[in-house]
Parts: C-alpha cells; structure tokens; sequence
C-alpha cells in the first residue's frame, strides 16, 4: 500500500510541482489531492456547516467525515463509543483539512465526543458537548449502527434488543436531538444511514433483526420528515450496499466465498469502497437537496435492482 501510494504521490507531483503531499499515512491519493480547484455547484459546499456524525471514529460515519472536510467544513463533532478512537479521529481530520490549503490547524474545530447512541441521555451530552463547543448544529448523520448474523431460532434475545437499541433507537435519539436544536435555528439537514437491507432480504447470511432494524430507520426517516417539513428541518437516508469496512470484514474473515457471492449478486460486480458515498453524503447533508425530505439514495451497485 505504502509502495503504491508514494508512485501516486510522485506521479502527481510531475504532472503539477504545486501539489503538496500530504503526511497523512491513511490519505487516499484519488480523491483526496486535488490538481487543481475543480469548479462545483456552491449548493454543494459544506463551508461554514456544523456537523454532528455519529459512528464517525472508523468506518462509513469516518469516510461522511472526510467527504465534509473535502467539501469545505471545518467544524464538526465526531461522535463514537470509543473516546479515545473519536479524539484520534478528530485529529486526523484536522490534519486532512490543512492539505493542500491556506488552513491552519487552529482554524479547524474538530472535536471527538465519546457517546453511546443507545443511550438518550449519551446523545443529549454530546449534542450538548457540540453546543457548547460551536453554538449550532446545521448537518448531522447518524451513522452508528451494528450487524450480525444469527438464523432466528438461534439469535439470542439480548442481543437483538442491543441491535435494536443502538440501530433504531439510537438513530431516533441522535435525529430527535437535532431537530430540537435545528428548529430554534431556523432549520438544517439530518441524513440516517440505513441499508439496501431496508428494501431486500440479504442472502445467504441471516441477519432478520438486522434487516428489520434497517426498514424501520427508513420509514422512520420519512416520518420525522413529515413532522419536521415545515420547520425547514429536513430528514432523508443514505442506504449503501456492501461497502468495505471493518463491520463487512469482519464478516467476510469467517467466509471468504462469501465475498464472491456478494460480488455476484451486485450487477457492477464489486464491492463498494466507503468514499463511493461521499457524493451521496454530501448532496443530502448539503443545500444541494434542500426540496427533499423523505427520500431515500440508494448506493449499491445496482444490488438492489435486481
Ligand atoms: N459496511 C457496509 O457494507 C454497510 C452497508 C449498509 C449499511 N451500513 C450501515 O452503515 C453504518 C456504518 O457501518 P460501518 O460499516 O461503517 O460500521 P463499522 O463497524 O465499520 O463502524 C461503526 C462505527 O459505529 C460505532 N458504534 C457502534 N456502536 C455504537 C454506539 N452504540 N454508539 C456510538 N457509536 C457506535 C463504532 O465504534 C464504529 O466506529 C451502520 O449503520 C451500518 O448498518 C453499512
């Protein structure tokens, strides 16, 4: 990986001297060095946006971040279970935001809160953490989410209950947490992250609560949508399909044929990688989606077409 990412570095540093390479071991070359200052519709910009991403330390919730920083935000909380994973976190994305521009580190506040999205009073502190530190909130995801796979008959009750806690629940706390600080200030954008197991069954591997967690997000996006709609606070839902991340991998580890199944059953025939839903993110959480609410985006592949 290193080996190829210095290749990457030099080539670009032929083709334009003025690119500066970053330090960042885990930088991905392809997107993340601009040559130039590409031009973009503004409604896209996430300039002077406030983020909250929970699930932000690794994984989807972390690449939403990155895709934010990309686009221009420089104030953000990154929530997760793990406080020390969330403040290293926030520490890279720091460092990400000054490559390649006139930022210095003090100019971004990104900030790490640890949280346990299952919890409403853990929400409720870390939005406060986040008011505190900022004042306001305008874009929030909630990432946070976890899949295993049990056959029914043999899925123990406890677990569910925790999936369900921290799928559903958590997602609920995280989106009616926002909504009560967007409304005094005249509105913003909440994105719940669900999945392409929202609208198909996954096969071979049972995973029913998972599913079932999914669907409910989806539908309770819409309906937090409708309550939310005329206060200008407007509730959507990215729903990936399988995406390479450790919550992927860790499945996989046990059964690599598994990854072929997956891939054949995806008409484009691969896995995605997390940053093939930065534009997603970034059109819902921006003001690039601002007639839509309800909706869903599907990133998949094409899984779901099929
Ligand atoms: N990876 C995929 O293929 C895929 C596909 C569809 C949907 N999703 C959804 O995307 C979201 C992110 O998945 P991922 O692949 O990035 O998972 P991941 O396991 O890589 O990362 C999840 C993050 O959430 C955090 N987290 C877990 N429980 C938490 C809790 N109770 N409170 C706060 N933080 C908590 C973890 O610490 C971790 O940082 C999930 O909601 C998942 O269901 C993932």
């Amino acid at each position: 990986m290193a080996a190829r990412l210095s290749l990457r570095a030099s080539a670009l540093l032929r083709s334009n001297p003025r690119v500066v390479v970053p330090r960042l071991s885990n930088v991905r070359y392809s997107s993340d060095i601009p040559t130039r200052s590409p031009k973009t519709l503004p409604a896209f910009s996430m300039e002077g946006k406030v983020c909250l991403v929970t699930g932000a330390a690794r994984g989807l919730g972390n690449e939403f971040c990155r895709a934010f920083v990309q686009s221009g935000c420089t104030t953000m909380a990154i929530v997760d279970l793990k406080e020390s994973e969330a403040k290293e976190a926030a520490k890279e994305l720091t460092e990400l935001a000054c490559v390649n521009s006139d930022l210095k580190e003090e100019d971004v506040r990104i900030i790490g809160i640890e949280c346990d999205v299952s919890s409403e009073l853990s929400v409720q502190r870390a939005y406060a953490e986040t008011l505190t530190a900022f004042g306001r909130v305008d874009s929030v995801v909630a990432s946070a989410g976890i899949v295993e796979n049990y056959a029914a008959f043999d899925y123990p009750f406890d677990r569910i209950k925790r999936l369900y806690d921290i799928n559903v629940h958590g997602a609920f706390f995280t989106a009616r947490e926002a909504a009560r600080n967007m409304i005094p200030q005249g509105g913003g954008s909440i994105v719940l992250v669900a999945s392409m197991s929202a609208n198909i069954i996954n096969i071979p591997q049972p995973q029913t609560p998972y599913n079932a967690s999914k669907a409910a997000v989806r539908h309770m996006a819409s309906s937090l949508a409708v309550e939310w709609a005329k206060k200008n606070v407007r509730v959507n839902v990215l729903s990936p399909g399988y995406m390479a991340t450790k919550l992927t991998r860790t499945i996989l580890n046990h059964d690599p044929e598994l990854k072929k199944t997956w891939e054949s059953l995806t008409p484009m025939g691969r896995i995605g990688e997390p940053d093939d839903l930065s534009g997603a993110i970034v059109y819902l959480a921006s003001d690039a989606s601002r007639f839509m609410t309800g909706s869903e985006i599907r990133v998949d592949g094409g899984y779901t077409i099929i």
